[in-house]
């Protein structure tokens, strides 16, 4: 299904950074001196939480997140996805992007492609660009909903927010039906390039900092959410850091391994209580929920009164935390962020029984940090010699 009705609830915020590029600085500036993307979310995306589900099983492969089991569509206005305008080409074509710290390839429909996904779709054209030049590899990928796109590779100069590189990207020219109700036409990968779907591939960031576009070598994410602000004004910066979103400091977060923005999560509390648990986990734009251990995802919601595990959905707490100021929290290089439980009460089940769908869930042994927790606080990710996640909580 074609999704129409996109509006635009971002402001506009584009910056354009003259001063002399400085590539892998050593220590950051918390200046706003960067190229900013105006975000935008598809307020009318139905979604489905458990295939959400789904997909992070084929992402994350080997672990099961939930057993079988289906959740009627729900129209909700929550936090599901966001993107951003990219152009491609010389003249520019414009296509939207799904932004993706959990992801690594850039990709998106061909003109050639001739399904009803793509072509519910912006089509870049690349007989219609200059600079364009063929690869002659051919590149795919699938999620664990079924969906799956392949094609070939290509080269030609991305841009985004003012930032231009050439850059490999991935010109879909057969894209499942899945993809049809997408809101955005492609993905954005900003994890390292060892988990790029085709080796040797170099990413955007890699790219931009070798070619010193960037005044340091960061993005940085700012997502809104529905709750905190209404939705809008969402962000990611590129090559700067606007300080005005946060409050304090950042904690920088080394990097445990570079592939996924992955790093040590050392505890997580309820209620100022430590639940004692611990784990490697990921920071990842493209996960909606907060994904833990079994065992953490049964402490959190010990904490919560009438939490309840259904074999069919999943964890599930009642709807009326919408209206807590209560906080969990996760303690990262030595502090503790955030998450509201407001928050844990992500979607109404819609039957009628009063409860929703967790912000958290389990099955992962390998966490996920979502965008439940990045919309609550501000994170760069800074690709220096030695990467690491800077956060601090959001300043609104
Ligand atoms: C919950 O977290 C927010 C944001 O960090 C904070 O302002 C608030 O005081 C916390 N609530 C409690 C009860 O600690």
């Amino acid at each position: 299904m074609k999704i129409t009705a996109l509006v635009s609830l971002a402001a506009a915020l584009m910056v354009f950074a003259d001063a002399s590029p400085i590539a892998r600085r050593p220590n950051h500036q918390n200046v706003r001196n960067g190229h900013a993307v105006p975000l935008t979310r598809n307020p009318h995306f139905k979604h489905n939480t458990k295939a959400q589900m789904a997909k992070l099983n084929k992402r994350y492969p080997g672990i099961n997140i939930l057993a079988s089991g289906t959740v009627p569509l729900t129209d909700a206005p929550t936090d599901l996805e966001y993107y951003g305008t990219v152009s491609i080409g010389t003249p520019a074509q414009d296509v939207k992007l799904d932004f993706d710290t959990g992801s690594s390839d850039i990709w998106f429909p061909s003109s050639d492609c001739t399904t009803s996904a793509c072509q519910a779709h912006t089509q870049f054209n690349p007989s219609q660009s200059s600079t364009f030049q063929q690869d002659g590899r051919s590149w795919n990928i699938g999620y664990g909903d079924g969906s799956t796109a392949s094609g070939t590779l290509g080269i030609d100069v991305v841009s985004v927010g003012g930032v231009s590189v050439t850059q490999t990207i991935g010109l879909a020219t057969d894209e499942s039906s899945q993809f049809g109700s997408s809101p955005s036409d492609g993905l954005f990968g900003l994890a390292f390039d060892t988990i790029e779907s085709v080796s040797g591939v170099k990413t955007f960031m890699d790219n931009a900092i070798a070619a010193g576009v960037l005044d340091q070598p960061v993005v940085s994410v700012f997502l809104p959410s529905v709750r905190r602000n209404g939705g809008t004004g969402g962000e990611y910066l590129f090559g700067g850091i606007d300080s005005s979103l946060y409050t304090g400091d950042l904690t920088y977060v080394p990097v445990s391994q570079q592939g996924y923005w992955q790093i040590a999560i050392d505890g997580v509390s309820a209620g100022g209580q430590d639940l004692g648990q611990s784990s490697q986990g990921i920071v990842d734009t493209g996960t909606t929920l907060i994904i833990v251990s079994d065992a953490a995802a049964q402490a959190i919601h010990g904490t919560i009164q009438g939490a309840s595990n259904d074999p069919n959905n999943g964890w599930v707490v009642p709807c009326s935390l919408q209206q807590s100021t209560d906080n969990i929290s996760f303690t990262l290089a030595g502090t503790a962020f955030n998450v509201p439980l407001a928050d844990l009460a992500y979607e109404d089940l819609g039957d009628g029984s009063g409860n929703c769908f967790s912000g958290v869930q389990g099955g992962q042994d390998l966490w996920i940090l979502g965008d439940v927790f990045i919309k609550n606080n501000y994170c760069v990710f800074s690709q220096t010699d030695s990467p690491s996640i800077g956060i601090a909580p959001l300043s609104y």
